[in-house]
């Protein structure tokens, strides 16, 4: 099987399974006083020290909860009720895990949301954006975009929330190991990040907050992690999760024009094989690893079953509810039709991919294509 589904989940990275592997034997709750549980709440304290190091934030300002959903629920949520409510500026393009509690904070409490519209090229509109910021509870924008790979303008619409006074947090999941991510450079109030999407394992993520953000908890319990996230913290999940990003930041440089190289050959076959498709990729100022193609006429299932079948495993990019593929939210604020918004592939590469998963993709997709085509008519 050919895998470019990095996007959505990256394998493991051997360095990650071997932390976890030699954490999970330890035993002891890392809340416990006694010598094992010091012993474990050491490997919780080593491993958010890597985490903090590799993000260019404080140790204090790492908070270990269980993946990307939870982070960016803590980051709309938490803020919007630690500022007792008011209206949540965020873009039209955010990730369902960011749009879906602002919404449901509409729909539930007496929130109100701005969704800045963006370009046809995916970037939000900085002038929209600021526009709604005076008096805002909150702001939020994601630093890349996980189904086209857009690269939002992160510093300067942090600057503008900065100096409207409003807390400001980004959802840097599809981000961290791809670009350079600085959490004190950045200026942002809070940041969501997730280990599995950078070769760690499923379910451990971390919140980066500032100490001073007006984060009211999500979960009451025991008081753990700075009192805003109660639960026991997983310290195997917490080992794997520094290696795995440790490593991703470390190679980042040299992985990143690796994968842009590939993704780049990717783009340039597509857009041969297909020319009426539309195509986004890193040559494109998308970010390295995502290369997104809208082929008219082709439904996405059709397209990625048809790969599947194949041996290359790609995704729509977008969400699917009982195995149908959604019209993507994202395609349609960047104008795309009802049609088109259903009629994507999404190729996404990662530490894994190599020159033959390319060929691969390559190969399957004239046919995949025409196959899904005709199905369709
Ligand atoms: C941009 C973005 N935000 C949030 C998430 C959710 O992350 P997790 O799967 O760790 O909950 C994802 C993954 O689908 C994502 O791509």
């Amino acid at each position: 099987m050919h895998y470019l589904d990095h996007a959505a989940t990256s394998p493991l990275r051997p360095a990650a399974r071997a932390a976890w592997l030699e954490a999970a034997d330890a035993v002891g709750n890392p809340s416990s006083l006694h010598g094992d549980g010091r012993r474990r709440r050491a490997i919780v304290e080593e491993a958010r020290e890597r985490i903090a190091a590799a993000l260019g934030a404080d140790p204090a300002e790492v908070i270990l909860l269980s993946g990307g959903t939870e982070a960016d629920n803590l980051g709309v949520k938490g803020l919007w009720w630690g500022r007792g409510g008011g209206r949540i500026v965020t873009t039209a393009v955010e990730h369902h895990a960011v749009l879906d509690p602002a919404r449901w904070l509409a729909q539930t409490a007496d929130a109100t949301v701005h969704e800045s519209p963006v370009s046809p090229n995916g970037s939000v509109d900085v002038d929209a954006f600021r526009t709604a910021l005076p008096g805002a509870a909150l702001a939020s924008a994601m630093w890349v975009n996980n189904e086209v790979g857009a690269i939002q303008p992160i510093a300067e619409l942090a600057a503008a929330a900065k100096e409207a006074g409003v807390p400001m947090h980004c959802d840097a999941v599809q981000a961290v190991g791809h670009l350079e991510v600085d959490f004190h450079e950045s200026g942002l109030t809070t940041m969501a990040v997730s280990a599995h999407k950078l070769g760690g394992p499923v379910g451990v993520g971390a919140l980066i907050a500032r100490r001073d953000a007006p984060l009211s908890p999500l979960l009451h319990g025991g008081g753990q992690e700075r009192k805003v996230r109660s639960g026991t913290v997983d310290a195997a999940g917490a080992a794997a999760f520094a290696s795995a990003l440790e490593e991703a930041v470390r190679t980042r440089q040299g992985e990143a024009a690796r994968i842009a190289a590939l993704a780049a050959r990717l783009a340039d076959g597509i857009r041969a094989a297909i020319p009426d498709a539309v195509v986004r990729g890193a040559r494109d100022g998308y970010a390295p690893h995502i290369v997104h193609a809208v082929v008219p006429g082709a439904s996405s299932e059709a397209m990625l079953m048809l790969m599947d079948a194949s041996g290359v495993a790609v995704s729509s990019g977008s969400a699917c509810t009982a195995g149908v593929v959604e019209r993507s939210h994202v395609l349609q604020a960047m104008g795309h039709s009802a049609e088109e918004s259903r009629s994507a592939v999404r190729f996404s590469l990662g530490w894994s991919s190599t020159d033959a998963d390319v060929d691969a993709a390559l190969a399957a997709l004239p046919d995949a294509v025409s196959r899904a085509r005709a199905a369709g008519q």
